[in-house]
């Protein structure tokens, strides 16, 4: 009901605005200056089963596949495990040849999405150990799994999502940060790790306060009929979930893209009224993606760039630019998500859209 709006007009303002709040609660009890990890009540992992591990599939859809493709930089990075994201509804039905050491992560909001179901049975039934990051408590894949970690990020109503989104990136986090110093990760990079977490909520409220900034980009190019988001590295995934957000909600045309691969296709649809989404944060590839960017302006593209506080040469090219706080390369996804979920609420709200039921979609997926 209405109530549960707490005076915010749409459920997705509202969860957007509740980030820093889910974060917390995803984190807390979980973190462990005493042995530098984070700890998980229900993997329900031994600690044989911990050290085998030497393979990790994530599968999922929509916006929790987004989270498994930021998991698969993390894991990668900071436990040097190797990763692959699937579809769930294309991985249902392939036969991979994966060994029993690998594990699988079914990533789900709502924990019914019914193709991630199928492919979490198909797994099992396999013999692989199956992990679910879920927000639902006693949902089917909750339950199905072996173990799992909750996001207690609350119910999530508008249909676009949200908090999961970063509550999931979080998590996987904490599991790479977990992995990690089962590993390589020595107690002060896994400290220094959970420092950066720590901080995380402030940073995330922080950010909220680009809100104003962005609704006067939203009301610039409300009218357009296609957008790019490009990125790179752990910012590629952001790219393809402010995409998503954007088209689910607005109905306009958008598509994300590693910012490099674009000149092999999306460049060819750049004119004046398409804007290309940045995303340029001070980092390891930050002059490679500043380059891109020039190449997009060099066609006459709009470029709206999110990008670190301060950045005059950032500022210097874009036509619009949206600060946000420093954090290292691995939380980026989830900082970088805040102004892509605001930019494609305050455009679908000047197109007239239901931003909480968009047409044709459902919260949960429970058929094929
Ligand atoms: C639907 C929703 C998306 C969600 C996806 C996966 O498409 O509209 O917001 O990301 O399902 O849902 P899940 O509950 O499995 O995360």
């Amino acid at each position: 009901g209405d109530a549960e709006l707490n005076g915010f007009p749409h459920y997705m303002l509202k969860e957007i605005y509740e980030q820093p709040e889910t974060l917390a609660n995803a984190m807390r009890g979980r973190l462990d200056d005493s042995d530098s990890t984070a700890h998980f009540g229900g993997l329900n992992l031994t600690s044989q089963q911990l050290r085998q591990i030497d393979r990790v599939i994530m599968t999922a859809c929509g916006t929790s596949y987004h989270a498994g493709m930021v998991g698969e930089y993390l894991f990668e990075e900071l436990a040097r495990i190797p990763v692959e994201v699937e579809y769930a509804s294309e991985l249902r039905y392939r036969n991979p040849p994966i060994d029993r050491s690998t594990v699988m992560f079914a990533i789900t909001q709502s924990g019914e999405t019914a193709d991630t179901l199928a492919a979490l049975r198909e797994s099992k039934r396999m013999g692989h150990t199956t992990l679910a990051i879920c927000n639902t408590v006693g949902s089917s894949i909750a339950r199905e799994a072996d173990g799992g970690v909750y996001l207690h990020a609350g119910p999530e109503i508008g249909v676009a999502s949200t908090k999961a989104f970063t509550s999931q990136s979080c998590v996987l986090t904490m599991l790479a940060l977990y992995l990690g110093r089962t590993r390589h990760l020595s107690s002060v990079q896994g400290q220094a790790i959970i420092d950066n977490l720590r901080q995380l909520p402030e940073k995330v409220r922080q950010t909220l306060g680009c809100h104003e900034r962005v609704k006067g980009i939203a009301a610039k190019y409300a009218h357009v009929r296609n957008v790019l988001y490009l990125g790179r590295q752990y910012l590629y995934p952001a790219a393809l979930e402010g995409a998503l957000k954007l088209k689910e909600i607005s109905y306009i045309h958008a598509e994300g893209y590693p910012a490099a691969e674009m000149k092999h296709g999306p460049i060819a649809l750049v004119d004046a009224d398409t804007p290309s989404v940045f995303l340029v944060p001070r980092g390891s590839v930050f002059d490679k993606v500043m380059s891109n960017m020039q190449e997009i302006k060099a066609r006459g593209g709009p470029v709206i760039a999110v990008c670190s506080p301060d950045d005059e040469e950032v500022a210097s090219i874009a036509d619009d630019i949206i600060p946000i706080p420093d954090v290292p390369e691995y939380l980026q996804p989830i900082i970088a998500a805040i102004p892509l979920q605001l930019l494609a609420y305050e455009i679908a709200l000047l197109r007239g859209c239901d931003v909480d039921k968009p047409r044709n979609l459902a919260k949960s997926v429970t058929v094929e």
